[in-house]
């Protein structure tokens, strides 16, 4: 058994029922476990330990929302949106051309790289989804490239209508061949459902066919306008609604009462200028709310949980302690997991030392890189 103690945690957010923050805390970690959390003048002997020398303790990040293998960038499209063009779903044919131009070694390095970035911000659980691919060769490709970096993966073949394809004959294909050929990878479905992508009943079609194959529902609702998304993830049970930007007080009540996670995702408000969702008017109605970052090239190339934070405290309403709780516990329901996002005995230790005495310094601090060390299960069951 190999045990680590950090001492002197001058806040520990653990989210435990109790005392979900704790200050002058300390911390045991066993074989990649949390094993004991308390005062640190109680900290009991370990083989290994650390002084935190009053800094905050968190846990890892938990981002849910990430596209995180593609090549090539849209810097244009993004200058052009800051000058005042409007973003357009169609834009993400252009990455899937870089996509499919890469090989396999390509875009395994490409996707690598950027979960070094995220890690080094303090993420330590990461949903990947495919999408760049739109073949049925190119999108198992994908998900076998996410599966090396992480477990959550998910078959998003439902992007776009690729150029060539009517939306009938594509959905054919994703129901069918394709998704055959990929649900062994990956453990979630999405679909794109809006204006320039996939209706209501293509996206049902889509996710009842995953949820056939052993997949579990996830959706990519209301992000450029008032569409159908929300209410089928709801009506399907899914475990998420991703972007939540336009909501109806219908939207606002069916995802309180059914439990469906609410993804916010406010990097593609920042970066296609649409307006922020109000998170108020969901913590209001009791909706559970997860923050992510979307990292993409199209709609928000950040892979940076901390900004993300940032811009829910200034642009979404949310305190920095219910930002925080929405970018660790909020991902891990997203994702339905237990054993990660928070820091309260049992859990994974995959936690972040921040150099800052508080949580708020998160977005206090934009853009200030903040994270001391990140210790995961994995290292530290190495030490
Ligand atoms: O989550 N909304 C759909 N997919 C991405 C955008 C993809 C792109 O533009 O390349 C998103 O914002
Ligand atoms: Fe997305």
């Amino acid at each position: 058994m190999t045990s680590v103690a950090i001492a002197n945690i001058g806040e520990l957010v653990s989210w435990a029922d109790e005392r979900p923050v704790r200050h002058g805390a300390g911390l045991v970690v066993a074989d990649g476990v949390v094993a004991w959390v308390g005062d640190t003048a109680d900290l009991p002997a370990a083989d290994e330990s650390i002084d935190a020398g009053g800094r905050a303790v968190i846990p890892g990040f938990v981002d849910s929302h990430t596209h995180l293998v593609f090549a090539g960038d849209r810097a244009e499209e993004f200058t052009a949106r800051m000058a005042g063009e409007r973003y357009a779903a169609g834009g993400i044919r252009t990455t899937v051309a870089a996509t499919r131009a890469a090989g396999e070694e390509e875009l395994t390095r490409l996707a690598t790289a950027r979960m070094a970035e995220l890690h080094s911000q303090g993420t330590t659980t990461v949903e990947i989804k495919s999408g760049y691919g739109l073949d049925t060769d190119t999108e198992e490709l994908l998900l076998r490239v996410a599966s090396g970096l992480t477990p959550e993966t998910t078959y998003l073949g439902a992007h776009v209508v690729p150029d060539g394809w009517t939306a009938d004959a594509y959905v054919e294909l994703v129901t069918g061949a394709m998704l055959e050929r990929c649900a062994p990878h990956a453990r979630w479905i999405d679909v794109f459902c809006e204006v320039g992508a996939f209706d209501a009943d293509a996206a049902r079609t889509v996710l009842k066919a995953g949820i056939a194959a052993g997949l579990l529902p996830r959706i990519h609702a209301n992000q450029l306008g008032h569409g159908p998304g929300v209410q089928l993830a709801c009506e399907l049970g899914a475990a998420a609604a991703d972007h939540c930007t336009y909501l109806s007080d219908a939207d606002v009540a069916a995802l309180a009462d059914s439990g469906v996670v609410a993804g916010l995702l406010p990097g593609v408000e920042f970066s296609t200028r649409h307006p922020y969702p109000d998170a108020r008017r969901l913590l209001a109605a009791g909706v559970r709310i997860a923050i992510a970052t979307d990292c993409n090239p199209g709609t928000s190339y950040t892979s940076s949980m901390p900004f993300c934070i940032a811009l829910a405290v200034r642009e979404l309403g949310m305190t920095p302690l219910e930002a925080l709780h929405a970018a660790t516990l909020g991902g891990a329901a997203s994702l339905r997991r237990s054993d990660v996002g928070h820091l309260r005995p049992g859990a994974r230790a995959d936690l972040v030392i921040l150099d800052a005495p508080s949580h708020v310094h998160l977005a206090y601090r934009p853009g200030v890189p903040l994270v001391h060390r990140v210790l995961t299960a994995h290292q530290s069951h190495k030490l």
